[in-house]
């Protein structure tokens, strides 16, 4: 599809009115009501395939004649009156609304990056997905178009495919793992299995133990249905099974989420001794377990100690996977493990959410995982992240060994930077930014970190991960 400024290009308006035309329709129609935030210039002159400079003067003129409104760290936004210069009624205030809902907004930080990562001119050195050439595409249209069968198109049944649910249920026992079809829900991602646990499970007020530094920092589901996230204290070794003791029991935990492999961002896997402790610390007090295990098959040097689920006779623990990490995040499919009348009320939340997760992506992974292509497919993904996490280390030793400490991924997609001293992150990551370079700061994870970087070797390609390494150890420097 040809960009907007090169279709309208031959047309006798100057581009810049055209592009002004288009954005005061925008305000006029209510599409950007007042207070809409502009998007940045460098993303209009991406998206209308023009100079910086044609939008600084259209945007310009609109805030001249009191369309606009620029104001120093917020940048352009819709003027707040600008029905008077419609000479129409006042629209309604969306503005309170929004703010108003009851799902807790992303991070401001995390909301940047999401908005910065579809441009193709950055390169994305914390992104937590595998880069496009690495899924395999190709190979799965080649499976779907084998099949004589039609594609499904009806609503799937309450708890997923029972195909599909048949292939985890396999997948799960090559794991050491017993779940019967009927024990498994097919959610869309484990971010959904997350969300229905914490809508379908806790009340509100309750108590969540999960890793000091983790994943659930950068996501708000659990915050925004009125859970208490409380931080167990980390070592080399994982979440420290004496605190996850002691913090249940001051706290009177409703329930603990834990990442024992490859954990996001850290990338520790939690060695055999500590998933007997923590088992056990959780078994003596009653407390249930998310295990959430998204990077289990991303072993890169040997596989990991088996999932706390392989070991759980009691049914505490809630297993958590989905193929976002190897197959194909676009297909939203993961599954939740558990009892029963877990899985049942599960399923009716989620029925009651969105009906059931999409046919067309059940029928797809069921098919390539009873193809056998998944483990074909995984052989592939780990020499190549090997090799990738390899030549991030050696750039890491080259340019950053007197900036920072980091040990060795194991397996998943990170690398945890310690920085040797704090900086101001927000400063970093916008130096980065017009550096060309997108970085997921420390603070995403645990809140007030001012000392750590997550880096990926997943998504980058390798030639220019290295040399975004360099040029983002340049930057550290700067700061001294
Ligand atoms: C630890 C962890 N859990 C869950 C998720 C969510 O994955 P999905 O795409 O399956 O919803 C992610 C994605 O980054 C993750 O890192």
């Amino acid at each position: 599809m040809p960009k907007r400024g090169e279709r309208n290009r031959k047309e006798a308006e100057p581009l810049y009115r055209q592009i002004q035309e288009e954005l005061r329709t925008k305000i006029v129609t209510g599409e950007w009501p007042p207070g809409t935030r502009v998007p940045p210039q460098r993303q209009l002159a991406e998206l209308y395939g023009v100079n910086r400079s044609t939008i600084v003067y259209a945007l310009g003129e609109l805030a001249a004649d009191g369309w606009l409104r620029a104001e120093v760290g917020r940048g352009t936004t819709v003027a707040a009156d600008v029905w008077k210069a419609a000479a129409d009624s006042p629209p309604p205030d969306w503005g309170r609304y929004v703010r108003d809902g009851l799902h807790a907004p992303n991070l401001e930080l995390i909301r940047q990056i999401n908005d910065a990562e579809p441009d193709p001119a950055l390169l994305r050195l914390g992104t937590g997905e595998l880069a496009p050439e690495l899924l395999p595409s190709a190979a799965m249209q080649r499976l779907l178009a084998e099949r004589p069968e039609g594609l499904p198109l009806a609503y799937p049944e309450p708890r997923g495919s029972l195909r599909l649910r048949e292939a985890v249920s396999a997948r799960l026992e090559a794991r050491g793992i017993r779940a019967s079809p009927s024990s498994v829900l097919i959610v869309s991602g484990a971010l959904q299995g997350l969300q229905l646990i914490a809508l379908g499970l806790l009340r509100q007020g309750a108590t969540l133990l999960a890793e000091q530094t983790s994943y659930l920092g950068s996501v708000q589901v659990f915050r925004t249905s009125g859970v208490r996230l409380v931080g167990v204290p980390m070592d080399g070794q994982g979440m420290r099974d004496d605190e996850a003791r002691r913090l249940a029991a001051r706290h009177r935990a409703s329930m603990l989420y834990v990442q024992p492999s490859f954990h996001n961002p850290t990338g520790i896997v939690m060695p055999e001794r500590r998933r007997e402790g923590l088992l056990q610390a959780c078994v003596r007090a009653g407390l249930p377990i998310i295990e959430d295990d998204v990077y289990g098959d991303l072993w890169l040097d040997e596989p990991p100690p088996a999932a706390l689920k392989a070991r759980d006779r009691q049914g505490l623990v809630l297993y958590l996977d989905s193929v976002s990490k190897s197959l194909g995040p676009g297909l939203r499919i993961g599954w939740i493990a558990g009892p029963e009348p877990v899985i049942e009320r599960l399923a009716d939340v989620k029925m009651q959410s969105d009906y059931g997760s999409s046919s067309l992506s059940q029928h797809a992974v069921a098919e390539w995982l009873l193809s056998g292509e998944q483990e074909r497919h995984l052989a592939f993904l780990r020499a190549e992240l090997k090799a990738r996490r390899d030549l991030a280390l050696a750039a890491l030793r080259e340019h950053a060994a007197d900036l920072a400490d980091w040990s060795v991924p194991q397996g998943g997609f990170y690398i945890w930077l310690a920085l040797r001293r704090p900086l101001p992150m927000p400063k970093l990551f916008d130096a980065a930014l017009r550096a060309g370079l997108l970085v997921h700061p420390g603070e995403i994870y645990a809140r007030g970190d001012r000392q750590h970087l997550r880096l990926s070797f997943a998504y980058a390609p390798p030639a220019l991960l290295r040399e975004g390494i360099r040029e983002l150890a340049g930057l550290i420097r700067s700061f001294d």
